[in-house]
């Protein structure tokens, strides 16, 4: 029986106190939205829509190919964004499942909306629900004296008794599509919040004699964000589903708790990951790389057996066997080849440095290829900028830049060059020639012994 899925994602999310739209808050790596539609792709489903409305603009673009969009208007209610859903879907028959999830439940896991999915074709609903400790907010499923679920009460909505059952509605539902038809046509917004509640065609559907199923769940797959604090709590199940994952995998991590690695990363078994890591965006580690303790890397590949530590990479590309930090900032179109080095308080910017060539101590590298086997000294920069524009440094294999050298750019040193220290280059330097820009040391002898005469005397006079 074909699968249509319509995912509600117009609503604010006031509580979140935030202009952007609840489902394209961040959790893990991935908008809210994003997270649903990870699961929902498990369904194999025949159309997805997604109703957008407030902040649509930031929610579309979250929305892959084949995914239909749909627009509601106003927010009246998720019984109103349901019927808007399905305004959107393509011919449906009345056997059809319907099933109609929240954008901004991102633990929703594949697995559960399979057991969700698989509809007896007798039963008009299945809807999932959880006894948890703390039902506030959520809507209370309202069971009868033989166990049966009668309706679904919200919290503004309930009275005492009603708000003491602890048995909450996580918002997922599979419908039978002629009964969802039909009884969202009567729901109405007679409520304390004057909204159209898609959670009354429990009800109707009870009042109309259908059949209707529970679905078990666990807490964790259900929590719906509403507030920020509900949003760091996902963000942290999530990481910490991840990384169980990656373990599972075998990905050594020392203290899963204090690492973040987001959904987008790719890590292979074997790599080892130490607390304080934040991997983001496209990154990806190899198998027997070491990083951490204490990186930010984003958009950056970490090769096979290179260690990373207590240090910045965004946009780099770290082949096998190399070695950054600690406190190296490596930015956008960094490159390093097999067994290269940036150490200690050095900056990288669009720089490749070749096999095995090192920037151990304290450097700025921006515009420059190193190549292979070259050395720079403690404390060279490259001068790239002159105040309008980025010139090129080409440093050529087996250089040895010495200390404190600035390379003022446009700039080319030949193979197996070396420059003094101290030097301030300012001229294309020759293969296997020594360049020196220094000013002739002077010596005055005694210096120490009369300075400390005059200091003598001085003292005697006050
Ligand atoms: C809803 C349920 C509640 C359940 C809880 C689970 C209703 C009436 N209540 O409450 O029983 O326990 O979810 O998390 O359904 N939306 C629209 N258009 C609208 C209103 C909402 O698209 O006009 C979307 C929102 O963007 C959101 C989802 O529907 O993704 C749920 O809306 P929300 O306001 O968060 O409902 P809850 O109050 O959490
Ligand atoms: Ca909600």
């Amino acid at each position: 029986m074909p699968i249509h899925v319509v995912v509600l994602a117009a609503g604010q999310g006031k509580r979140m106190m935030s202009d952007l739209p609840k489902v394209a808050h961040l959790a893990a790596g991935r908008p809210l939205i994003g997270w649903v539609l990870k699961a929902v792709d498990h369904l194999q489903p025949a159309n997805v829509v997604v109703v957008v409305g407030h902040g649509a603009e930031h929610v579309q673009p979250y929305l892959p190919d084949g995914v239909v969009a749909a627009h509601q208007v106003e927010q009246l209610g998720t019984g109103d964004a349901a019927r808007v859903g399905l305004g959107a879907l393509p011919e449906v028959a009345a056997d059809d499942t319907i099933m109609i999830l929240y954008g901004d439940m991102p633990l929703l896991t594949g697995d559960l909306l399979g057991r969700l999915a698989d509809r007896p074709a007798d039963v008009a609903a299945r809807m999932v629900t959880v006894e948890v400790d703390d039902p506030t907010g959520y809507g209370r499923v309202i069971r009868d004296d033989h166990g049966l679920v009668i309706e679904v009460v919200e919290q503004r909505d309930g009275d005492s008794s009603q708000l003491a059952v602890r048995e909450i509605n996580a918002g997922s539902y599979a419908f039978r599509a002629g009964d969802l038809i039909d009884a969202l046509g009567s729901v109405s917004n007679e409520n304390a919040q004057g909204e159209y509640y898609l959670t009354d065609v429990i009800a109707i559907l009870v009042e109309g004699g259908k059949s209707l199923e529970p679905v078990e769940a666990t807490p964790q797959e259900v929590v719906g964000i509403n507030s920020q604090d509900q949003l760091s709590e996902a963000s942290r199940l999530l990481h910490a589903r991840n990384n169980r994952a990656l373990m599972e995998a075998g990905v050594w991590m020392l203290d899963p708790d204090r690492t973040y690695i987001d959904d987008t990363v790719v890590i292979e078994p074997g790599a080892r990951i130490y607390p304080g890591v934040h991997l983001e965006g496209s990154t990806t580690v190899a198998a027997g790389a070491r990083v951490g303790p204490d990186v930010f890397a984003e958009d950056t590949s970490i090769g096979a057996n290179s260690t990373v530590w207590y240090s910045v990479l965004r946009g780099a590309t770290i082949g096998e066997e190399c070695e950054v930090g600690p406190y190296a900032s490596l930015r956008q179109g960094t490159v390093l080849e097999r067994g290269a080095k940036v150490g200690t308080f050095v900056e990288t910017k669009n720089t490749t440095l070749g096999e095995k060539a090192k920037a151990p101590h304290l450097s700025y590298l921006g515009d420059a290829t190193v190549g292979a086997g070259s050395n720079i000294g403690a404390g060279s920069i490259t001068c790239n900028y002159d105040g309008y524009e980025k010139h090129r440094t080409e440093i050529g294999e087996g250089v040895f830049i010495g200390s404190d050298t600035m390379l003022v750019a446009p700039l080319k040193i030949g193979d197996r060059a070396v420059t003094g220290a101290g030097s301030v280059i300012t001229q294309d330097v020759h293969e296997g020639a020594l360049a020196v820009e220094r000013n002739e040391q002077r010596e005055i002898p005694g210096y120490s012994d009369r300075r400390a005469e005059r200091h003598a005397a001085k003292e005697t006079e006050d």
